[in-house]
């Protein structure tokens, strides 16, 4: 195992009925910014349970953070935080909010010339200090609400950016699994596929003697691969959809990446589809990851057989009967929701290969991946091979 430092300060509230605990979360005599999306809050009673809980406190609301949240909106949302002197913020909504309300919490208090930095430079300047914020989460998915990670697009160029910072740690997150009852069903579907991929990108790279995080890890894919299932078919299973939001969050709290390799591959290329096309997030991974799988099959071919025998229980065969079958059942189970992994599909044609190759070669990379090895070429096989 390889060193490691783990740090979470997020203070977790997780339960039916437990918004009703921002009155005692909020810090007192705050100016708090209420900050949401395109309005499902208000449809869901959560929005309700929130003014309900803050009903004593100063609330500021900006609202219209989208999918794949804009640094243009973002940015009309600094302004705001600082013509109101906001001093907390408060994000109510899936990921794209989440991340929306860090990226704002480190701008307000950006001492440098341009905030875009804060993307754009990422690993070359630090974010020393940010707004502090809470977050009542509406989507199992991203896990923004338990880490540091905020990912940002820029309209004007396509370019979908992340950054980290400590700073940007929820102060607390309230996930009541009731949210998960009026997701559209796509959005249950990506939020299923989405978890499944982090723990996938922190896992099937190669061993680092590290079974704690492989069987964690291990836990969570056949947890959200029963558990999926099971919060479609019944919309209003409770259990099933705590199962899925606590799993959602485990599988990117930093937990499982500790002390081992991490590839992350599937969403640097994924993020490029999303920036071009507009693909949804999850549909992305499950286009990328079963190409990755096959590319990089020899790379990975001791944890793609474990996550075959442990998980899928695929035992039979050569190894590479184990990892076509492995590859098979991986895409099976992304179809079961209904997720196409062809980039033909989405009305993508052969016309991204050079697309994508050209962005990450103007961000200077040259290789991707747990070994740093996944070269532009592979980049090109891999979207090659998902055409159609
Ligand atoms: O805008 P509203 O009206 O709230 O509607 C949203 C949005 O249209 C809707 N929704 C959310 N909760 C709902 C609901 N509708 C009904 N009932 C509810 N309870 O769902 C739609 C999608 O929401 P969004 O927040 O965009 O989805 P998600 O949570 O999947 O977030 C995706 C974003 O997170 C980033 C992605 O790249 C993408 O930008 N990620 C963030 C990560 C992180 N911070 O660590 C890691 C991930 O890999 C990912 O990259
Ligand atoms: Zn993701």
């Amino acid at each position: 195992m390889k060193n490691f430092e783990f740090y979470n300060p997020v203070k977790v509230c997780f339960g039916k009925g437990e918004i009703a605990k921002l009155t005692g979360l909020v810090p007192l005599e705050a100016n708090i910014l209420l900050t949401y999306g395109g309005g499902s809050i208000k449809k869901n009673g959560v929005y309700e349970q929130v003014m309900e809980a803050l009903k004593e406190f100063n609330v500021i609301e900006f609202s219209g953070i989208e999918a794949n949240p804009h640094y243009e909106t973002l940015m009309n949302g600094v302004a705001l935080i600082k013509a109101q002197h906001i001093d907390f913020l408060l994000a109510v909504g899936g990921g794209s909010v989440l991340d929306g309300t860090k990226f704002m919490a480190a701008a307000a208090l950006w001492e440098g010339s341009d905030p875009w930095d804060i993307l754009s430079k990422r690993g070359k300047v630090r974010v020393d200090k940010a707004l502090p914020l809470g977050t009542v989460l509406t989507l199992p998915a991203t896990g923004s609400e338990m880490n540091g990670t905020s990912v940002v697009t820029r309209w004007e160029t396509k370019d979908k950016l992340a950054f980290d910072s400590v700073h940007v740690f929820p102060r607390f997150s309230i996930l009541d699994p009731e949210v998960v009852f009026s997701l559209p069903r796509i959005q249950v579907v990506n939020g299923i596929v989405d978890a499944f991929i982090h723990v996938m990108e922190q896992y099937l790279t190669y061993p680092a003697n590290a079974p704690v995080q492989d069987r964690f890890a291990e836990s969570l894919l056949t947890t959200l691969m029963e558990e999926g299932p099971r919060v479609l078919a019944d919309r209003t299973d409770y259990d099933a959809a705590a199962n899925f939001m606590w799993a959602a969050t485990m599988a990117l709290n930093g937990l499982i990446g500790v002390g081992v390799p991490q590839d992350w591959a599937t969403h640097m290329i994924g993020h490029e589809l999303t920036a071009l096309h507009g693909i949804d997030h999850g549909q992305t991974l499950c286009i990328i990851l079963p190409g990755i799988m096959q590319i990089k099959r020899k790379n990975k071919e001791e944890k793609l057989l474990q996550f075959g025998q442990r998980v899928l229980k695929i035992t039979e065969g050569t190894t590479n009967q184990k990892i076509d079958a492995i590859i098979e059942k991986t895409i099976d189970f992304f179809e079961s929701f209904g997720i196409k992994t062809k980039l033909a599909d989405y009305g993508v044609g052969s016309e991204i290969i050079p697309q994508v190759i050209e962005r990450f070669t103007k961000r200077g990379i040259k290789a991707i991946g747990e070994r740093g090895d996944l070269t532009l070429e592979d980049i090109a096989k891999i979207l090659d091979l998902q055409l159609k």
